[in-house]
């Protein structure tokens, strides 16, 4: 038996915590459950929320949702080295990578502390600190909306990229993903310190002999200290993605800063900071009445309280506009507009 409910406010279901209603609202635990909602037709429009991290809601959502809280972490199989983790779509992200530090399962250490559910980590292919979802996908469940089948996709199925996957192109709005199988190290860990400031953290809290627990903590102290927390500052992480510029557009950027922190991607593109790019626009730490930029990383827009989702939008607008006039650089939004 699945229960709809009325008029639910999404408040406590986004983390950008803005306050508008879903028409109609059922929460799903089971994989049965699901799929007899799927079934029901008089719903015809559907919108599925896992943890709400990703999404910034500017109307009231005249539709059923359908929240996605089918938990449950199993080992699937294993070998001397790795393991085959599968987790429900349901699982907070950050509780499962401690669950896996807990069991010394290596891999999810640089991806601590990242907002959202297991479920909708392959969608954009959440990444920090080097590692990219990726690096650990194994394979994922997926339930189409349209008939109900179950589809396994592979890793070469989901077509990975930065910030994207085949669940956001091809395949958008088409399957509610329910699992995913990780392969995780279970010794020999690989230890990525490289990127951005993990090794001096790990030098801070002076660890001599690293391990895969210690850089899990050097990525949520960094987190703590430029992110702010959804559960007192509204907000869906970086809002932006860090744009991909030829090499031509970057030089003119060098010509009128030297300090221009960048990626090089191959010979002929390089991807450049947008939060660096927004912070030389002006807008770090802007404060609007309610809403405004985050003053310590400029990619996070942030709602202080009582928020509406369309003027955090009008400012993204802004920012768009601002970015591309003064270095000739558009940047895309990373977090879904709905
Ligand atoms: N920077 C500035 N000003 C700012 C923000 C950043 O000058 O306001 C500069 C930093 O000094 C640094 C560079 O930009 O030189 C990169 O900054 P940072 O390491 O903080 O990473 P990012 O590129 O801003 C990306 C991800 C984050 C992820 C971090 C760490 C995207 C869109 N964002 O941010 O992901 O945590 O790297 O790996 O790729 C998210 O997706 O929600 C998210 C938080």
């Amino acid at each position: 038996m699945v229960y709809i409910q009325e008029n639910i406010s999404l408040k406590p279901f986004n983390t950008f915590g803005i306050d508008v209603n879903a028409k109609h609202y059922v929460s799903v635990t089971s994989i049965p459950q699901l799929k007899e909602v799927l079934k029901l037709k008089t719903y015809p429009r559907k919108l599925i929320l896992g943890g709400g991290s990703n999404i910034l809601l500017t109307k009231n959502q005249d539709t059923l949702v359908i929240h996605i809280n089918i938990k449950g972490i199993h080992i699937v199989s294993q070998t001397e080295n790795d393991v085959i983790i599968q987790a429900q779509a349901g699982e907070n992200w950050h509780e499962f990578v401690l669950w896996a530090l807990n069991n010394n399962y290596g891999g999810l250490e640089n991806m601590s502390l990242i907002p959202g559910h297991v479920g909708t980590a392959p969608i954009q292919n959440i990444g920090a600190y080097g590692v990219e979802l990726k690096d650990v996908f194994e394979s994922c469940e997926a339930i189409s909306i349209e008939n109900g089948i179950t589809k396994t996709f592979t890793k070469t199925d989901c077509q990975f990229g930065y910030r994207n996957s085949v669940f956001k192109q091809k395949e958008k709005g088409k399957y509610i993903i329910t699992s995913v199988n990780f392969k995780l190290s279970k010794k020999n860990h690989k230890l990525l310190t490289q990127y951005g400031s993990i090794t001096s953290q790990l030098e801070t809290m002076n660890i001599k002999t690293i391990t895969i627990q210690d850089i899990s903590k050097a990525v949520i102290s960094i987190r703590q200290s430029k992110l702010p927390n959804p559960k007192e500052i509204g907000n869906a992480g970086s809002f932006f993605k860090n744009p991909i510029v030829s090499k031509q557009v970057f030089n003119k950027l060098v010509s009128q800063f030297n300090d221009v922190p960048n990626y090089p991607i191959n010979e002929n593109e390089i991807k450049v900071p947008a939060g660096w790019l927004i912070e030389k626009a002006g807008f770090k730490g802007k404060r609007f009445t309610s809403h405004g930029v985050h003053n310590k990383q400029a990619l996070v827009l942030v709602n202080y309280g009582g928020a509406n989702g369309l003027d955090i939008f009008e400012l993204s607008k802004l920012i768009q506009q601002t970015v591309n006039r003064l270095f000739s650089i558009s940047i895309e939004t990373e977090v879904n507009i709905l």
